[in-house]
C-alpha cells in the first residue's frame, strides 16, 4: 500500500512550527509502528535532516542528525528542507528455507521523506523509514541528478544515534586488531568511545535498544563513534585510500536499525534485521542443508595436531577417515578438514600468498577421502584459510570451488586471519593495498564468494568475517559465520571467554544472525593434558571453557546456527556417551524459536521446535552466578504428554571445581507445566521434549 502525501494533505501530518534559525516552516513528519508504541519523527529543523524515536511516549533516541558527505561534491548536511513524503504499510508473512523460525511476519509502516537543498541546484536525498513493533530501520536513497551523476565517493556518513549517557551498554571496541573478537564490556553508554554493532543498551526505565544495520551491500560496515557522551555518529570503515564508500547514483545505503523492546527477551524474539533484507535471490536452495558436523579442528587449537607438516599433521587421509567413521556412526552430516592444502608451514599468518587452495599435502588424498565419505553417507566440509590474502584467494577462487564441488563438498568454512586493516588486496596496477575486514572491499568480496559458491551449490561459513546483517535471507547459502569470540578462545585465548560470555552473545552478536561458535567441548581442561610432543607445548592450563558440561550442551539451543559443530575430539565424546546423546539428538533447523527469559550478561532460556517434527528443545544457561531458572512449557501442544530428557548440572556442580557432574533424567510433562532447574555457577541445562505416544 503506498500513498503519496501531496503537499496540502501532507501539511495535515506536519507540525508546522515557527521559523527557527531563519527557516520559515520547519517541518516534522511522524510515522508510528503498527501497535502505535514506537513513533519516529523526522524534521528539517534548522535546515538539517534529523530523526528521533519515542517508545511509549518516552524519547529513546533524541533528535539525531542524518546526512552524507561526498569527496567531490557538497554533502547533504545543511540548507535542507523536506519537500516530499510518501507513506506505505505492509503486513506479509514469508518463509525461511531454514532458520530459527519457518514463518516470519513483516508488519511495518513506512515513511519516505525527501530532503532537498533549499538553494539551487536543489539536489535531493531521501530517507526511508520502516517502523515495526520491534524497532526501526532507515536508509538513505540518493537518485541520479544534477551534481551527482555517475560515480560518487562518500567520505562520511553523518547518521547519529543520541541515546543518552545513562543507559548501560554491552559492547566491543571497533577498529582494534582482533576485529570482532573481544570480551564484551558493560559500561554506561557515556563511557563508550567506539563500538562495533550490534551494541545493546538498557535504559533505567527497563527499555532495551540494540543498534545495528541490515543488508550491508555495496557499502562499508558501520561502527559507532562517540561525538559526546551518549551521542554516537556512524563511523564507516574505509578503503585503503581513505574513502568510505565508492558507489554511483542511484544508490541506497544499508538500513540503520534500532531494535526496541521493554524486556531483554523482546530483542531475542525480533525479526527486524531479516525483515529489512531483500528476499531470496538464489531461487531453489533446497541444496543448502542445515546439520551437525565434526572435524579436524580442535586438535590443532589444543596442540594435539598441526595444520601444517612441521608438527604432527592433522589433516591426513587416515585421520580424516577416522573422523568420517565417527561422523557416520553417530549420525553427523559433515566432517570439516582444516590444513589439507599447502601453505600452512612456516609463518602462515604473515605469508598469505603461499596458500594454494587446490594442492594437497602429500599425506592427504582428496579423491580417496571424498570417495570414502560418500560411501559412508557423510559430506566433507571444505576449508579455505586466506590469512587475509584476498587477491591470492580470488585468483584461485573458481578453481578452488570447482575442486570442492567435484568432490561433493556442500559447505566451506573460509578464514581471514589477519589483523584488522591488514587484508591484502593487489590493485589493478599490481600495488599491494591494505584493506579492512569490514570495509567495502571485503563486503563485496564476501558476496563474490557467496554467489560463486551458490553457482556450485556450496554454502559458506566465514571466520574473521564482516559482521552479519541478515544477508542469509537474500543468499541462503551464507549459512553462518564467526564474528565474535568463539570456542577457540577457550583453547588458547588468554583470557578465555568468561562465564558471562554466552549470556551476553544472544543479546549482542546473535541479534545479527547465526554464529559458528563451535560448542560441545567435553574435556573442559584440555591444556592440563601432557603435551603430545616436546615441540608442541600446550597453552596455559587456565585456558579452558569456563563452563560446566551441561552448559556446553545448552549452547546448541541457545546459540543459533543452522550448522553446528560437535567441536571436541571423538575420543572425548566416546568417554561420555550419556551426555553425547543430547548432541546427537539436538536439531539444527527450527519451526519456531522462543526466548522464554533472559537478562543481558546474566542468564537466558530458549525453547525451539525442530522443523519437520514434533520435538522441542530447551537450552538455558547462567553466568558466574548459580541460580534457578524456569522454563514454562506453554508452547507444547494441548492435551499431549511429552517425555522430557533432561541434562542438567548436578547438585555440587561448579564450572571451576566440579564441571562434569550432571544429572540425566526423564520426566513426563505437559503444556502448562514448569521445569525449574538449579544451575551451577556458569552452568546450564538442555532438554529434549518428545511426544510420548
Ligand atoms: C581462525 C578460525 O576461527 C579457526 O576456526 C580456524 O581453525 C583457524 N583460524 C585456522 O583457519
Ligand atoms: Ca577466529
Amino acid at each position: 500500500m503506498r500513498r503519496n502525501i501531496g503537499w496540502p494533505l501532507q501539511l495535515c501530518l506536519v507540525l508546522a512550527m515557527a521559523g527557527i534559525a531563519g527557516q520559515a516552516d520547519a517541518k516534522t513528519l511522524r510515522v508510528a509502528s503498527p501497535d502505535g508504541r514506537i513513533v519516529v519523527s523526522v524534521s528539517d529543523d534548522g535546515g538539517q535532516a534529523r530523526y528521533a524515536v519515542a517508545f511509549d511516549g518516552r524519547e529513546v533516541v533524541a533528535p539525531s542528525k542524518l546526512g552524507l558527505l561526498f569527496k567531490d561534491a557538497a554533502g547533504f548536511e545543511r540548507g535542507l528542507e523536506i519537500v516530499d513524503a510518501a507513506e506505505a504499510s505492509a503486513d506479509v508473512t514469508w518463509e525461511q528455507p531454514w532458520g530459527e523460525r519457518r514463518l516470519v511476519r513483516d508488519r511495518h509502516n513506512e515513511l519516505l521523506v525527501t530532503f532537498a537543498e533549499a538553494a539551487a541546484p536543489s539536489r535531493a536525498m531521501a530517507a526511508r523509514f520502516r517502523v515495526f513493533d520491534d524497532g526501526v530501520g532507515f536508509r538513505y536513497e540518493v537518485g541520479r541528478q544534477k551534481g551527482l551523476k555517475g560515480a560518487v565517493e562518500i567520505v562520511d556518513e553523518l547518521t547519529e544515534f543520541v541515546v543518552g549517557d545513562r543507559p548501560t551498554a554491552w559492547w566491543i571496541p571497533s577498529g582494534e586488531f582482533n576485529r570482532y573478537e573481544y570480551v564484551y564490556q558493560s559500561t554506561p553508554a557515556g563511557d563508550v568511545q567506539d563500538a562495533h554493532t550490534p551494541i545493546t543498551l538498557r535504559r533505567d526505565d527497563g527499555v532495551h535498544l540494540s543498534i545495528h544495520e541490515a543488508a550491508l551491500v555495496d557499502w562499508s560496515g558501520m561502527s559507532l563513534q562517540r561525538l559526546r557522551p551518549g551521542a554516537f555518529t556512524a563511523e564507516l570503515s574505509r578503503w585503503s585510500d581513505g574513502v568510505r564508500v565508492k558507489t554511483e547514483t542511484p544508490f541506497k545505503s544499508p538500513w540503520r536499525t534500532i531494535q526496541i523492546a521493554d524486556a531483554a527477551t523482546g530483542l531475542l524474539n525480533s525479526d527486524l534485521i531479516l525483515n529489512l533484507n531483500e528476499p531470496n535471490a538464489l531461487g531453489d536452495v533446497s541444496w543448502v542443508e542445515p546439520g551437525k558436523y565434526v572435524g579436524i579442528w580442535w586438535a590443532m587449537h589444543i596442540r594435539e595436531r598441526t595444520w601444517g607438516n612441521e608438527g604432527i599433521h592433522g589433516a591426513t587421509t587416515e585421520e580424516t577417515k577416522r573422523y568420517i567413521d565417527f561422523a557416520a556412526e553417530n549420525g553427523f552430516m559433515g566432517v570439516l578438514v582444516e590444513g589439507w592444502n599447502i601453505g600452512w608451514d612456516g609463518d602462515w599468518f604473515n605469508n598469505p600468498d603461499l596458500f594454494n587452495f587446490t594442492i594437497a599435502y602429500p599425506d592427504f588424498d582428496l579423491d580417496a577421502v571424498a570417495a570414502y565419505a560418500k560411501d559412508k553417507g557423510v559430506t566433507l566440509i571444505g576449508h579455505h584459510e586466506t590469512s587475509g590474502g584476498v587477491t591470492n584467494y580470488e585468483n584461485q577462487l573458481a578453481d578452488a570451488l570447482d575442486l570442492y564441488a567435484a568432490h561433493g563438498v556442500k559447505a566451506i568454512k573460509t578464514g581471514y586471519v589477519a589483523d584488522a586493516g591488514r587484508i591484502e588486496r593487489t590493485d589493478d596496477k599490481g600495488v599491494l593495498r591494505y584493506e579492512w575486514h569490514d570495509g567495502q572491499f571485503m563486503v563485496d568480496h564476501h558476496l563474490r564468494v557467496v554467489t560463486e559458491a551458490a553457482k556450485r551449490q556450496i554454502a559458506i561459513n566465514p571466520h574473521e568475517p564482516v559482521k552479519d546483517t541478515g544477508l542469509r535471507r537474500t543468499y541462503p547459502n551464507w549459512v553462518s559465520r564467526e564474528g565474535a569470540r568463539g570456542q577457540e578462545f577457550n583453547a588458547w585465548g588468554s583470557p578465555p571467554n568468561p562465564p558471562e560470555h554466552a549470556a551476553i552473545l544472544p543479546f549482542t552478536r546473535m541479534l545479527a544472525g547465526p554464529m559458528d561458535f563451535t560448542p560441545g567441548i567435553f574435556d573442559l581442561e584440555p591444556n592440563k593434558r601432557p603435551p603430545v610432543r616436546e615441540d608442541m607445548p600446550r597453552s596455559d592450563p587456565g585456558n579452558r571453557p569456563q563452563t560446566t558440561l551441561a552448559k556446553q550442551l545448552a549452547l546448541y539451543v541457545v546459540l543459533y546456527s543452522p550448522i553446528q559443530m560437535a567441536a571436541d575430539l571423538p575420543e572425548n565424546y566416546e568417554r561420555r556417551p550419556d551426555a553425547f546423546q543430547f548432541i546427537k539428538d539436538v536439531a539444527t533447523d527450527w519451526e519456531e524459536s522462543i526466548a522464554l527469559n533472559g537478562e543481558i550478561g546474566d542468564y537466558v532460556t530458549f525453547a525451539r521446535k525442530a522443523r519437520g517434527g514434533d520435538d522441542w528443545f530447551i537450552g538455558m544457561l547462567t553466568d558466574e552466578r548459580a541460580r534457578a531458572l524456569q522454563a514454562p512449557l506453554d508452547f507444547l501442544d494441548e492435551g499431549r504428554a511429552y517425555r522430557a530428557e533432561i541434562y542438567r548440572d548436578g547438585r555440587l556442580a561448579d564450572w571451576r571445581a566440579n564441571p562434569y557432574v550432571m544429572i540425566i533424567e526423564t520426566r513426563t510433562v505437559k503444556k502448562g507445566d514448569v521445569l525449574t532447574f538449579p544451575l551451577a555457577a556458569s552452568g546450564g541445562a538442555a532438554v529434549r521434549l518428545t511426544p510420548a505416544e
